[in-house]
């Protein structure tokens, strides 16, 4: 009896389904792939960063990451390569990864918004209100054990917080359970490269959290 139930356990979760309770009555809820959740997406025309963009930036890496990384929109590179981080503050961030004793394909990388907005404005109310549920959706499917939230947008579109990301950087929160460190954006630590070290301590509590050597 044992056996069979964890063999079911096991197809279960290669299923993606997952045992939210269990006893005389199981009840049993499908978790979305990333693949669903970019079927969703479609060639969407939600928001009107449709118009301008080149390719929708879904995101990248492992799909059973521990750790996810939440940027704020795509940059000119992104929407042309079509993947998140690709640029100027992609190199700072992947230097990032690299400290942590990690590689680029170990960690899941995607953004708040999913197309660049023109001229790398600020993404806006309704442009990150359309895009929300992809987020979600990609936070469900990888279920990291920990996520890192880079600069502002980040951070608030996940905890509903307008705190400043200086105030917020350096301690943990969490979003659904699941333990979030906010920090600075690449792009700002490349216009302030004095505050590097501040980003340093946020990941080595990530590191900590999730048994990595510091
Ligand atoms: N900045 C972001 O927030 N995301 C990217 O993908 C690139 C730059």
């Amino acid at each position: 009896m044992i056996d069979e139930l964890r063999a079911y356990l096991a197809w279960a979760e290669d299923a993606g389904l997952q045992i939210l309770a269990s006893g005389t009555a199981t009840v049993k809820t499908k978790l979305p792939l990333l693949e669903e959740v970019r079927a969703e997406i479609g060639e969407c025309t939600r928001c009107k960063l449709h118009k301008g963009r080149h390719n929708i930036v879904f995101g990248v890496g492992n799909p059973k990451a521990r750790l996810m990384f939440v940027g704020e929109a795509p940059g000119e590179d992104e929407d042309l390569q079509g993947f998140p981080f690709v640029g100027k503050a992609g190199g700072l961030l992947t230097k990032m990864i690299e400290a942590m004793g990690l590689k680029r394909d170990d960690v899941y990388i995607c953004n708040t918004v999913k197309c660049r907005p023109p001229n790398n404005r600020n993404p806006e109310p309704d442009e990150l209100a359309s895009c929300e549920p992809f987020l979600k959706g990609q936070l469900a499917a990888v279920k990291p054990e920990a996520i890192v939230t880079l600069g502002k947008f980040a951070a608030q579109a996940l905890l509903r917080d307008d705190t400043p990301v200086s105030r917020l950087r350096g301690r943990w929160r969490e979003y659904e359970g699941i333990p979030l460190m906010p920090t600075f954006h690449p792009a700002y630590l490349l216009r302030s490269p004095g505050e590097k070290a501040k980003v340093w301590e946020d990941l080595k509590q990530v590191m900590k959290k999730l048994n990595q050597p510091v």
